[in-house]
């Protein structure tokens, strides 16, 4: 039985190699502005080149620029705040800082770039203090990400940023640009704008990794290569989700739920500081190397890696790439969406068993399982990711001692961003029922490796996960420390433009 496997595996592998054409490398995709191809380069689903469709009815002057197409930054500050004076607040809301906002349009047509991209949302307790009572139709959002942290796997909020503790936080700016001296410019503009009617809480600071790492997120793979794409805006790229504008934008087509209508082309704006144990990751998966023939050890290692992953570090999908990594198709978003995890083309292949290629605890396949629903449409689950990295590089002291620093400022993770219309729906869903969940997509699946908790269960209490590897899918390994910790974070809802000057102000 184990033969069988590993002879489709091989023999797999030997023919996805020789079927993968020489297509000419392509590191860049996710650009700005064509004329400035440097200033952010993350994964490559989205892609401005394919511009987004004129018969769209999405008002993109509207919808703010960060949720549809994000902000395409390789220096990303997140400003969260607090109101104090709400009628000196909303006054300037209205004028100054509406005019700063800015639009998808903008992001668009790189003739109306501003230097620094700025975007608002705010939290429930912010609209509260805004006296803004309408019910946004989201009872998470209503509740905060504090209220929510049990039902995320956090184990208790001893590890948060103190400012998320509570809901004290009324609202974020997001700054967007080249240079932190940008940011820092725009930040001291803001404030003087707003001046003391409103309070720092709390900055974090991210940034795109330096060099060949930019684009990749802090274990070292390529982020942000799959996104769903919303109906109207693009066409979808081969094995792109595409989705209904209402999964990600309240209030227009496919969303259900009643909205107050100044809150239309609006979303929910998920933030969590993901704190990454990058050297104890490291060591974990030299360690666990796999024992595949006719790799080496260090092979065995990265594929271990990308069997937590889903995806090898240059992007490119195992379930296309499954013995080691091919960053030309890593690099090609014709390809590197264009899997399903199922493999009709091998006869006797079974998805619901099979994890050769692919592992059901893998990180991608927990978040998307493609065909495991049996079409990628009974699919209702999608978030558009708009994270960046924070936190410096590993230190020597610490990969030589296999161990993160405990100086804060040695901190380094995700600062993740999730957009969507309906939170129970999109990110709490995929965290709960699918990342967490130990059965799902299979029982004795385990969590995702990379951010699952097992619901309930003790800070320190074991995780185990199943398929990873290709010869035994039973066996179990154990993670025995949590690669990635919440550091906290809070549910906003990042308004329509109009909005500020509209039901935000008044
Ligand atoms: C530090 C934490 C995290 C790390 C290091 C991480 C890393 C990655 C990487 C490397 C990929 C593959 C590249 C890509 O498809 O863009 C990915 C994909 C993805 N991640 Fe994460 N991620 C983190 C947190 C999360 C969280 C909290 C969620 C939601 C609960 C999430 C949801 C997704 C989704 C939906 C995909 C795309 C799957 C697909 O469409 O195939 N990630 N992540």
């Amino acid at each position: 039985m184990k033969l069988s496997f590993l002879s489709i595996f091989v023999g797999l592998a030997v023919g996805f190699a020789l079927a993968v054409p020489e297509l000419e490398r392509r590191n860049t995709g996710f650009l700005i502005s064509m004329d400035t191809p440097t200033i952010f380069e993350q994964g490559n689903s989205i892609d401005l080149t394919r511009r987004v469709s004129t018969n769209s009815t999405l008002d993109f002057d509207d919808i703010q620029g960060d949720i549809l197409i994000g902000m395409s930054k390789n220096k990303e500050t997140f400003f969260f705040f607090s109101i104090q004076d709400a009628t000196t607040f909303k006054s300037k809301l209205s004028s100054d800082i509406k005019a700063l906002v800015t639009s998808t349009n903008q992001i668009l047509n790189t003739t109306l770039q501003p230097t620094t991209a700025v975007n608002i949302a705010f939290s429930s307790s912010g609209l509260a203090a805004l006296n803004v009572t309408d019910d946004l139709g989201d009872s998470d959002f209503t509740g905060g990400q504090f209220a929510d942290a049990n039902n995320l796997g956090d184990p208790g909020t001893s590890n948060w940023v103190s400012a998320f503790t509570g809901t004290d936080i009324h609202g974020v700016f997001l700054f967007a640009s080249d240079t932190a001296q940008n940011i820092d410019d725009q930040i001291t503009n803001v404030q003087s704008i707003l001046g003391d009617s409103i309070n720092e809480s709390y900055r974090l600071d991210g940034a795109a990794r330096p060099d060949d790492e930019e684009g990749h997120e802090h274990f070292g793979y390529l982020d942000g290569v799959s996104q769903p794409v919303v109906e109207g805006v693009q066409d979808p790229l081969p094995g792109q989700a595409s989705v209904a504008a209402g999964t990600i934008l309240v209030g227009t087509d496919g969303d259900g739920i009643s909205r107050p209508s100044w809150a239309i082309g609006g979303s929910f704006l998920v933030f969590r500081q993901l704190q990454q144990k990058v050297p104890e990751f490291n060591k974990y998966v030299q360690d666990h190397a796999l024992n595949v023939s006719g790799l080496t050890s260090e092979e065995n290692a990265d594929l271990f890696g990308a069997r937590l992953v889903g995806r090898w570090k240059s992007g490119a999908p195992i379930d296309l790439s499954p013995l080691r990594d091919d960053p030309t198709i890593g690099a090609d978003n014709t390809m590197n969406n264009n899997f399903t995890y199922d493999h009709p083309e091998i006869s006797g292949f079974d998805i619901s068993t099979n994890q050769t290629f692919c592992p059901f605890s893998a990180h991608t396949r927990k978040t998307r399982p493609r065909s495991d629903f049996g079409t990628e449409a009974a699919n209702v689950h999608h978030i558009i990711r708009a994270g960046i990295p924070y936190g410096p590089e590993v230190t020597d002291d610490e990969t030589a001692s296999n161990t993160s620093s405990t100086d804060s400022s040695l901190e380094r993770g995700l600062a993740f961003v999730a957009y969507q219309s309906d939170i129970a729906d999109g990110f709490k869903f995929m965290q709960q029922a699918w990342v967490d969940n130990f059965n799902f997509f299979k029982a004795s699946t385990g969590v995702d490796p990379i951010i699952g908790r097992q619901d309930g269960t003790a800070a320190d209490a074991l995780r185990n996960i199943t398929g990873t590897n290709p010869l035994d899918f039973d066996e179990v390994v154990t993670l025995d420390i949590d690669f990635v910790v919440s550091r906290g974070g809070e549910y906003f809802f990042s308004p329509p433009i109009s909005a500020l000057s509209g039901a935000l102000a008044s």
